[in-house]
């Protein structure tokens, strides 16, 4: 079983390749179809439970006793091990809590919470009853948190009274209770998760104590729910201020990882998997909770950073004391690391036995962290590129199948069941070689999204620019052997320290400072981080203090979507470049901020902006 013959059967029979990939899965009724052309549905007439799949099948099949969770925090001290068994029992009655607080099959759940094994088991149990989750970023602030409030409407909010940063422990109550008030929908509870780090004062009459909740809690068996049922809603940026509820099916989606963990990552029950993640990304949703879980692997859940956690070491130290056989992290990460560790001294104190491969991906991976890491390991390191959209890797060197043969600059070949094509502005296919718009054609694959939480026409938008395919909003190159090279972002979506930013949202909380006319943000090259926002703002006439401005303007992108977002430099100009129709010449600002050489644009208004901006810059 080789790359080449398992793409080519994937597109000679979709039908038989999906049917036979479902048979790793549990099914309540098995599939009679793979996929309906007419509903663009996966599995429509399968039904299945994905905690079952991920939990109750390991213990029923005798592997109750093997680690299913680990828990790492260095940053509280924290450690725990939970097996199949133990986190059955937690599940099930994490499950019953919820069902005490009246959800219900289809009700949404919002968990916004800190990496602790207590959201993991939150996830599972609303899989468990058929309800759907949608987990917030806890580096998300209170506007962000409202504004998924209000768009899932859900019944209740699980949170926790604080997440730990290294510098800081952040009081999520505040921004949960913020969150709450800014949002027209109000939950009919929240369930609070009290930390000893940092207790919050609970709002008589709609907050709940978990610890007390969960004590009398019942548990509660697997629900059986349709293949396209909603398992979960994960909101990203789009190009405006409003995010993405992209929503995940179930059967689909459990087909599709069950069939990555073997066949991209290679591992298989019993094997440790570590994603360096966060559970409020899709790489944490598919890679940290369902994948391995459904694949049977010991999972590692770290609250904690690469970096100073206690120091650079701590990946290595956690690979050789839990003999994981995968790492998946992102290349900050690994660039982090490099900078605190440039001999790779740690990475050679610990045993590194176990682990068979490095896997990056949200963000680009650049050719010479990736070859350092790779000398510095000693193992074989696979950039892969995927979307909170498509929810698993679309393309990648499939570890699983043999392949170990990496291009440098690229992310892989295509998966098998993804047909990637690069078209031009004038929807022409492009040479090989030659950079384009990178789309995926219809039907998608298991596990991609087909839908967007109430929004069919932002969903219906993907599809339009270039019909029969999916617009991914990455630019792209195949080459002439098929590997597939990604350049970056078609939109004014970056890319911060692996965090996806839409910087049309920043500029619309800047715009909101009444001193500021007119902005600009862009994504600056960043030697730690990928990129980092740069703001470009021109103030009204009279305004002196530009500093107070600064800090204003830092403290709104805080507040309002969070530190995350924080930009590298605010640039105060005397105008922007615009286009002769009066649009912002944002790419140009985004050379000119790198220092690249400019090539001015046709369309340019007023060409004499171009040294003025470039002085503003030097001055920052
Ligand atoms: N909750 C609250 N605040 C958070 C947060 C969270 N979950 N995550 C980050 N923040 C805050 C940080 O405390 C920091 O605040 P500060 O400006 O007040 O110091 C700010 O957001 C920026 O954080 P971060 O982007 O993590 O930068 P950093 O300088 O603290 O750390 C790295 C740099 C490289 C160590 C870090 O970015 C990292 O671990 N990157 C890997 C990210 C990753 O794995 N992404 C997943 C993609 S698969
Ligand atoms: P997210 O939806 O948060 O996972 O972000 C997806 C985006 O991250 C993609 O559209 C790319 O722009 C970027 N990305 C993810 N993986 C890679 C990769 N391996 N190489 C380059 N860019 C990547």
């Amino acid at each position: 079983m080789n790359y080449a013959d398992v793409y080519a059967r994937a597109e000679r029979d979709p039908e038989g390749f999906w049917l036979d990939a479902a048979e790793a899965i549990e099914w309540d009724r098995f599939p009679s179809v793979a996929h309906s052309a007419g509903s663009d549905a996966w599995f429509p007439d399968g039904m299945l439970n994905t905690c079952a799949n991920a939990v109750d099948r390991h213990v029923a099949a005798g592997r109750g006793d093997q680690a299913a969770l680990i828990y790492e925090s260095p940053v509280t001290g924290g450690f725990a091990r939970y097996t199949y068994a133990d986190l059955l029992d937690r599940v099930a009655r994490t499950a019953g809590m919820l069902r005490v607080a009246g959800v219900q099959r289809g009700d949404r759940v919002i968990i916004y919470m800190p990496m602790v094994p207590e959201a993991v088991f939150a996830m599972l149990a609303c899989a468990r009853i058929g309800a759907v989750h949608s987990v917030v970023f806890g580096g998300f602030a209170a506007p962000e948190l409202a504004k998924r409030i209000e768009h899932c409407t859900p019944k209740v909010v699980l949170s926790a009274s604080c997440g730990i940063e290294p510098n800081r422990t952040i009081a999520y109550k505040p921004l949960l209770d913020k969150a709450i008030e800014l949002s027209v929908h109000k939950p009919d509870c929240a369930i609070i998760l009290q930390r000893e780090q940092l207790r919050a004062d609970l709002v008589p009459n709609r907050d709940i104590d978990w610890a007390a909740a969960y004590a009398v809690a019942r548990p509660v068996g697997p629900v059986p729910v349709d293949a396209t049922d909603p398992l979960y809603i994960l909101y990203t940026s789009g190009t405006t201020g409003t995010p993405k509820g992209v929503v995940r099916d179930n059967g689909g989606h459990a087909v599709a990882l069950a069939w990555s963990m073997r066949h991209i990552y290679g591992v298989g029950a019993g094997d440790v998997y570590w994603a360096a993640s966060d559970i409020g990304w899709v790489v944490g949703h598919s890679y940290i909770v369902y994948g391995p879980l459904l694949a049977g692997c010991t999972t590692v859940l770290f609250e904690g950073k690469p970096v100073g956690t206690p120091d650079a070491g701590t990946f290595w130290r956690l690979v050789d004391r839990h003999k994981v056989k995968v790492l998946f992290t992102a290349p900050t990460a690994i660039r982090a690391i490099r900078r605190a560790d440039p001999d790779g001294a740690f990475i050679r104190e610990a045993s590194l036995s176990s682990l068979s491969s490095l896997f990056l991906a949200g963000e680009r991976a650049d050719p010479d962290t990736l070859q350092w890491i790779a000398e510095a390991l000693g193992k074989p390191v696979i950039d892969h590129w995927w979307q909170t959209e498509i929810g698993w890797p679309a393309i990648a060197t499939c570890f699983g199948l043999g392949e170990t043969q990496v291009r440098v600059g690229s992310a892989g070949r295509a998966v098998p069941g993804f047909r990637f094509k690069v078209k031009d502005d004038e929807h022409r296919d492009v040479a090989p070689g030659k950079v384009g718009s990178l789309l995926v054609e219809q039907p998608l694959p298991p596990g991609v999204f087909r839908a967007l939480w109430n929004d069919p026409e932002r969903f219906a938008a993907g599809f339009v620019d270039f019909p029969g395919h999916y617009t991914s909003g990455d630019a792209g190159m195949i080459d002439e052997d098929g590997f597939i090279h990604i350049m970056g972002r078609t939109d004014d979506i970056i890319n911060v320290a692996g965090h996806r930013l839409s910087t049309g949202q920043m500029e619309e909380v800047i715009a909101n400072h009444p001193m500021v006319v007119e902005c600009a943000v862009v994504g600056a090259a960043d030697q730690l981080k990928g990129e980092m926002p740069v703001a470009f703002a021109v103030t009204r006439p009279g305004a002196e203090d530009l500093g107070a401005v600064e800090k204003d303007l830092v403290r709104m992108i805080r507040e309002d979507i969070g530190p995350i977002a924080s930009p590298r430099a605010v640039i105060f100009v005397d105008g922007l470049p615009k286009t002769r129709s009066g649009k912002i010449l944002r790419n140009l600002l985004r050379t000119l901020v790198n220092g690249e050489d400019v090539v001015v644009p046709q369309t340019i208004e007023d060409p004499s902006i171009i040294d003025a901006l470039q002085r503003s810059i030097e001055h920052v």
